[in-house]
């Protein structure tokens, strides 16, 4: 189950850089798409992500200014790929993969439940050369349900890399550079 969390650390689903699903609502449909290309620029959180006009996603986002970035775990890979290998211009991805979607707080692209975390962003900047969106995230969701926790790391050629060993040893030596609340693990 989706339960609203702490925004200040929705940073940290996304610094390992883990393969995410974007979700969108055009206003008739949600839609949902891959994405492998986004970086955190800071702890409030603002998250850009890098895409383009080939996907029916990012004509959405420049058109209603908001998305769900939602961090799937490695037991989505199968609709990961689907839904990065699909154009949801002529098929429902919600319906062919079996995804339930929530409402969220914020925005109208809905919550994937069956996701580790989604955070509901809103559109605050797109730099048309590079095709970046930045957004601003707004409401961390967590399901802390799921029993796989591992996420999926795309290495860009087709091949995947899991999470592997966690390493919270050295917390405390970071402890003055990150904001409090923050902890993941
Ligand atoms: C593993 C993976 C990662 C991807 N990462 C990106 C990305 O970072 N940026 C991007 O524009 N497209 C990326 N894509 C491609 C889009 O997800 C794809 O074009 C998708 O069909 C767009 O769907 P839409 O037209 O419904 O928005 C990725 C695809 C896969 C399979």
């Amino acid at each position: 189950m989706q339960k609203e969390s702490n925004i200040s650390r929705a940073f940290t689903w996304l610094e390992p850089g883990p393969v995410i699903l974007v979700t969108t609502n055009n206003g008739k449909r949600n839609n949902v798409c891959t994405i492998s290309w986004h970086m955190v620029m800071d702890f409030s959180p603002h998250i850009a992500i890098t895409t383009g006009n080939w996907n029916q996603s990012f004509d959405t986002i420049l058109h209603t200014r908001e998305c769900v970035l939602c961090i799937p775990g490695l037991d989505l890979l199968d609709d990961v790929l689907y839904a990065g290998m699909h154009s949801g211009t002529k098929i429902d991805k919600f319906a062919r993969l079996h995804l339930t979607a929530l409402q969220g707080n914020f925005v109208k692209a809905p919550l994937i439940e069956e996701c580790l975390a989604c955070i509901e962003c809103k559109l605050e900047s797109h730099i048309e050369t590079y095709g970046i969106l930045i957004f601003k995230g707004l409401q961390l969701w967590e399901n802390k349900s799921r029993k796989e926790n591992r996420t999926a790391h795309a290495v860009g050629d087709g091949s995947f890399i899991s999470d592997g060993h966690i390493i919270t040893k050295y917390r405390k030596n970071m402890r003055t550079k990150i904001p409090d609340g923050c902890t993941r693990f």
